[in-house]
């Protein structure tokens, strides 16, 4: 499978890592908007032996290259990544983004998520918003172990992540590295977002379970270090945001149906915290799922966007949600990735 990427972030560099394991995938070409990274190989930016691609600096350059399937790792936000999405479906690849939003894109923009359902039908290919959150913990986990209830009365979900290796520009907008009154002005501004997604979770969730969500409540705290914190990204000062709560709560014939824990911190023991994951499924068989230590962000998503590829190529075509996929799973590689 020949993979272009647009974007070479930390999603990009760590997919290229994956995927130069893997004896039938390889990147065919990457583009990034950033100067800095035009011109340089994908393989030395990723950490390994040059792979003889170098980053171009438009998507229409890298996509003359003979491919199977485009990879949009930029941004969260559905109208962000559309136009490239787009493209990628009209040179007949499929398309796989990890914009949160376009997990479950119909609550964002029906009318844009039902223009690229269209377009990928007529183009015979496959698009999909997947990642590891949305997309596997909260989606495909939780939906997975949905499997063996009877039923499903509530649903409660925990994730708490050390967000200290994500890009700089990543963790600004999460909202770390704020005083508590600049990360209120830039919530209500939309600048910061906090962690974005789980409102895709939810629906798809309700949607294979057959629920009607009325509305989503939330809340987003900010969590103050009292020490510097010296990521290998961003410094964080005391006195200022190291991390965040959400919390979101899905209402279901007047009553909470789906509810989420959040925590984001830069070092989540020093908040109190330990990396965990949780999913709590309440019905006639009750069950409890704890992962500790939780899924490792840049691990866990680059493993599930290439885990994808092969499940989305042998997709029906259209606008699909990892719940239209066969169960995405490891593959043999030739790296023990020491
Ligand atoms: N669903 C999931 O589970 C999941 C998992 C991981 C990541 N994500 C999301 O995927 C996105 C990429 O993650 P990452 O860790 O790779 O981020 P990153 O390390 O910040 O890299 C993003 C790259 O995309 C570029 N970029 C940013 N905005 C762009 C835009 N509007 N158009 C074109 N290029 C743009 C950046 O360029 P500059 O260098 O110029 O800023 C950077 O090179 C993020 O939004 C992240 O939240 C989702």
């Amino acid at each position: 499978m020949r993979v272009v990427l647009c974007g070479v972030g930390g999603v990009g560099r760590n997919v290229t890592r994956l995927l130069r394991a893997r004896p039938d995938y390889r990147v065919a070409a990457a583009c990034s908007r950033n100067p800095a990274l035009v011109g340089r190989d994908i393989g030395e930016l990723a950490g390994v032996p040059p792979l003889g691609v170098a980053v171009s600096g438009d998507l229409d350059t890298a996509l003359r290259e003979p491919a199977d399937l485009l990879l949009v790792a930029t941004t969260s936000f559905l109208s962000q990544v559309a136009g490239d999405v787009r493209r990628g479906i009209e040179r007949g690849l499929n398309v796989i983004t990890t914009a949160e939003e376009a997990a479950f894109p119909w609550i964002i923009d029906a009318e844009l998520a039902g223009q690229l359902d269209e377009l990928a039908r007529a183009r015979g290919v496959s698009v999909i918003g997947v990642g590891l959150n949305p997309g596997f913990i909260f989606d495909a986990l939780l939906l997975t172990a949905s499997g063996i209830a009877w039923d499903v009365r509530a649903i409660r979900i925990g994730r708490v992540v050390d967000v200290s290796r994500f890009s700089a520009a990543i963790q600004r907008r999460l909202g770390i590295g704020f005083t508590a009154e600049r990360f209120a002005a830039g919530v209500e501004a939309g600048s910061i977002t906090g962690h974005v997604g789980f409102p895709q979770s939810f629906h798809l969730a309700a949607r294979c379970l057959g629920v009607r969500i009325e509305r989503i409540e939330s809340g987003f705290e900010p969590l103050i270090a009292d020490r510097p914190h010296d990521g290998e990204n961003l410094r964080v000062e005391p006195g200022t945001t190291a991390g965040f709560v959400q919390r979101y709560r899905a209402i279901c014939g007047g009553r909470p149906w789906m509810s989420a824990e959040f925590v984001a911190h830069v070092d989540p023991p020093a908040a109190g915290y330990e990396a965990a994951d949780s999913i709590h499924v309440d019905g006639y068989n009750t069950l409890n799922l704890a992962i500790d230590p939780g899924c490792q962000p840049q691990l866990g998503t680059a493993a599930m966007i290439a885990n994808v590829m092969p499940r989305l190529a042998e997709a029906r075509p259209g606008y699909l949600t990892v719940a239209d996929l066969a169960l995405p799973h490891a593959r043999p590689t030739t790296d023990a990735f020491t």
